[in-house]
């Protein structure tokens, strides 16, 4: 990294003088105009889960002065909400009212109903006579539709610290996605300086230190809320999100994480239960009655989108044969269960898995001690030539290989794994150690990070810098079902899904620690109906 001290004292200022504009105007005194800038509605406005015949709408009032993120305190207030079929809302086809108040932080969900499938809608909330932002959104055609095509955007790993959300940007930019899935790490919960990029703060969090209360999550999620390219994003598409681990802590398992220490921060279990319910105020997701996340969306015919929760009921991370043992588990007996009917049965032409981590194996046994250095700390796996990590589907083969077996015997075709976690982007053939890798059973795309840092970051070099480019060409090596992989980039995916094809476009950014970068493309892979062996694409999808 080419950054001094000047410059990083630089970014520091930087990021202090805009987060404290943001203070600045969440603390005007009374009631702070509706629809103005850092008026009522500063956290901006999303949607999300469409269904064919509605959607969620979300957001978050700030009706006075006391009333803060985490607060606690403020007065019940009542929203309305419009959703239109024109963006001027000359044509309102639902709206209504409710009350919110400290007791969710004042957030706003709204589960419209009603609406006619497959048609683009505008909304927007109320509050004391004036509007929020407008958003956009659809809804999903009906079950049975024979639709043409679904553009998909997928993102992952979005560390406020480590830059700015250009990726996010990009994407809204695009206007051509239907939606964006968003498979985890939505935030983190380090305090300031103790994961940033590459040793540099671009900007600091709120709260300062690492989040561990209610409190201490609703501000960390509301700072992200400020976000002007999460908020253009979030306004622009509905959004199908899943949580990984740093949604609560590093490494989480279903008792604990290795970044929680009971005897100094209390039960994990409390932090658990703080960092879900401000995920659920603050998210546009829809939950099961026992807070259950992993569910199932349908899009026509073409497509079914499994969105996986593999942090609440996973075994602690093992290592050694520990991985094999059937009594381990990373999805737990009843998302197994759920997940395996549902893709057998299923009659949508392709299967999605939002897949927090990835399920792709990888063998480091023969990566140099340089290459295992930056990827162990990307993989979770100490340097000292751990060959799998214990962290992602690696740690859990008993499970890997039951969904796998469960596929080819059932003849389920069509699976494809859309995966984040790694910061860096993948085009993998799933395949286990038993069926080898001529036969796969179905692809996986890995989307980089849209800040996270990753190997480059890690090793203190440029991007494409010849030991990454020699690192992804020793870990293709050692691992032929991958088929593409590049360590360095920050970004996003594009997947087009449509009856003959399903491709990822891999996009990444010119700077992640600039405001505006633009982005590139840098691959696309396909794989055709019918077959689960990936073709390398030659130029961008039109
Ligand atoms: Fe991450």
């Amino acid at each position: 990294m080419t950054n001094t001290i000047d410059r990083r004292t630089l970014l520091r200022l930087a990021g202090a003088s805009a987060g404290t504009a943001v203070l600045a105007g969440a603390t005007l005194t009374g009631a702070a105009p509706a629809g103005a800038a850092g008026g009522a509605f500063r956290h901006g406005v999303a949607s999300g889960d469409p269904l064919p015949d509605g959607v969620l709408l979300w957001t978050r009032l700030t009706p006075t002065d006391e009333a803060q993120p985490g607060s606690g305190v403020g007065p019940e207030a009542e929203v309305t909400w419009q959703v239109a079929a024109d963006p001027d809302f000359a044509t309102v086809v639902a709206q209504g009212a409710l009350t919110t108040g400290p007791a969710r932080d004042h957030t706003v969900k709204v589960a419209v109903t009603g609406l006619a499938p497959a048609t683009t809608w505008w909304y927007r909330f109320g509050y004391a006579g004036a509007w929020s932002a407008t958003g956009r959104t659809m809804t999903a055609p009906p079950a049975d539709a024979d639709i043409d095509r679904l553009r998909l955007g997928v993102v992952s790993c979005a560390n406020w610290e480590a830059g700015y959300f250009s990726a996010y940007r990009n994407l809204a930019d695009r206007g051509e996605v239907n939606l964006v899935v968003h498979l985890g790490d939505y935030l983190y919960e380090y305090g300031t300086g103790e994961f940033d990029a590459g040793g540099s703060v671009v900007r600091p969090v709120l709260p300062a230190h690492e989040v561990l209360t209610l409190a201490d999550y609703r501000i960390r999620h509301a700072l992200y809320k400020t976000d002007p390219d999460l908020q253009a994003l979030h306004a622009s598409v509905p959004w199908v999100i899943t949580w990984d681990d740093h949604e609560v802590a590093n490494d989480q398992w279903s008792g604990g994480a290795e970044n929680h220490t009971p005897a100094t921060e209390g039960a994990f279990a409390a932090r658990v239960a703080a960092a879900r319910q401000a995920y659920a105020e603050w998210m546009p997701v829809r939950t099961g009655a026992d807070g259950a996340i992993y569910r199932r969306l349908r899009f026509g015919r073409l497509a079914e989108l499994s969105m996986l929760d593999l942090r609440s009921y996973r075994s602690q991370q093992a290592s050694g044969s520990a991985v094999d043992d059937p009594a381990r588990t990373i999805t737990g007996d009843a998302q197994m269960s759920w997940l395996k009917s549902g893709l057998a049965a299923s009659t949508a032409r392709w299967k999605l898995v939002g897949n927090p981590v990835m399920i792709a194996r990888v063998d480091l046994a023969t990566l140099p001690a340089w290459l295992l250095g930056p990827i162990g700390r990307l993989l979770g796996v100490p340097e000292n030539g751990v060959v799998l990590n214990p962290d992602q589907w690696d740690g859990y083969n008993a499970d890997r290989n039951e969904l796998v077996d469960h596929l080819r015997a059932t003849g389920t075709r069509d699976i494809v794994f859309l995966t984040g976690d790694i910061h860096t982007s993948w085009a993998n053939e799933v395949t286990t150690r038993a069926t080898g890798t001529a036969t796969p059973a179905a692809v996986e795309f890995v989307v980089p990070s849209v800040t996270s840092d990753n190997v480059n970051d890690f090793l203190g070099l440029r991007e494409g810098n010849a030991l990454s480019v020699l690192g992804a060409d020793l870990l293709r090596a050692t691992n032929t079902h991958v088929r593409w992989t590049e360590l360095d980039g920050h970004g996003y995916g594009v997947l087009e899904v449509t009856r003959q094809q399903c491709r990822m476009d891999w996009y990444h950014l010119a700077d992640r620690t600039r405001p505006g970068s633009a982005s590139r493309w840098v691959a696309g892979w396909s794989v055709a109906a019918g077959s689960s062996t990936l073709r390398r694409e030659a130029a961008p999808q039109a």
